[in-house]
C-alpha cells in the first residue's frame, strides 16, 4: 500500500516550529511505514509566510515569492527529517521524479515549482507512484463552504465528488501563500487519476488512524 501525506504548513509551523507536533508526526510515520510506503510533503507555514512578507515589501515578484516559499517548505522537510529515528539524513527531495525512485522507508520532500503549492506537489506525486490513498493534514476538521474560523454558518462536508471540490476551490485565489485547503492543481489531478483522497485534521492522529484503516473517522473524503 502507498500513501501520500500533504502536511500542511499549519501543522509544522504554525506561529513558530513545533517540535511537539513534528515529533508526534515522525512517531506516527514510523508506525505506519512498517506496514506502508509513506510519502511525506511539507508545507511553508508560518516560515513562508514571514519570508514572503519581508520580500513583498521590497516589491519582488510574486514568482520569487514562490521561490522564497519553496525554500521555506523545503527547510520545514528538513525539521521531519531531523526528527525521524532514520541511519542517515538526507536533503529533502526537490522533485517529484526523484522522490518516486527513492526506496527510502519515508520519503520527504518540500516544494518543487511556482503556480501551485505543496498540496500540488503532494498530488502529482500520488499520481506518478500510482498512491492507494492520498491524505491532505490541515487545521481544520472538513472541508467547509466557506472559512469555519470566520463564519460561525459554515457547512461541512463529509462527502465531495471531485467536481463540487473543484467548484468550491474555484471561488478562492492563488497568490503565494495563500491559505487555502487544498490547490487547484492538487484537485485538477486527483480527478483526472480518480485518486482517493481524504482531507483531516492532522492533530488527530487516533482520528488519522482510523481514516488510513478504511475505518469510519471525521473529515472529508473525495472520490
Ligand atoms: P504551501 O502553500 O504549500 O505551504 O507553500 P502552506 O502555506 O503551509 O500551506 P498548507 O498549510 O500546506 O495549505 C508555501 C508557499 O510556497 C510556494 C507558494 O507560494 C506557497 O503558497 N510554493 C510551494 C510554490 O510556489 N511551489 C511549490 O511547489 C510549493
Amino acid at each position: 500500500m502507498k500513501i501520500v501525506f500533504s502536511l500542511g504548513g499549519s501543522m509544522v509551523c504554525p506561529d513558530d516550529i513545533d517540535s511537539d507536533y513534528i515529533g508526534k508526526f515522525s512517531k506516527f510515520s514510523e508506525e505506519i511505514s512498517k506496514r506502508a510506503k509513506i510519502y511525506v510533503v511539507v508545507g511553508g507555514g508560518k516560515t513562508a509566510r514571514k519570508y514572503v512578507e519581508v520580500a513583498r515589501k521590497f516589491n519582488t515578484s510574486e514568482f520569487f515569492c514562490d521561490i522564497i516559499g519553496i525554500y521555506a517548505t523545503r527547510l520545514n522537510a528538513c525539521m521531519l527529517i531531523s526528527s525521524l529515528n532514520l541511519d542517515h539524513s538526507y536533503p529533502p527531495f526537490e522533485s517529484i521524479e526523484d522522490a518516486s525512485k527513492s526506496n527510502e522507508k519515508i520519503v520527504i520532500m518540500g516544494g518543487t515549482h511556482p503556480m501551485h503549492t505543496t498540496d500540488g506537489v503532494a498530488a502529482m506525486l500520488a499520481e506518478n507512484v500510482r498512491a492507494d490513498l492520498f491524505v491532505n493534514l490541515t487545521n481544520v476538521d472538513y472541508v467547509y463552504d466557506k472559512d469555519p474560523g470566520k463564519y460561525k454558518d459554515a457547512k461541512k462536508y463529509e462527502k465531495l465528488s471531485y467536481d463540487d471540490l473543484i467548484k468550491i476551490l474555484n471561488n478562492s485565489e492563488m497568490d503565494a501563500s495563500a491559505n487555502n485547503i487544498l490547490d487547484l492543481v492538487a484537485a485538477k489531478t486527483i480527478k483526472r487519476s480518480n485518486i482517493r483522497t481524504l482531507i483531516l485534521n492532522g492533530k488527530d492522529f487516533k482520528n488519522l488512524k482510523s481514516a488510513i484503516n478504511g475505518e469510519k473517522f471525521k473529515g472529508t473524503i473525495i472520490e
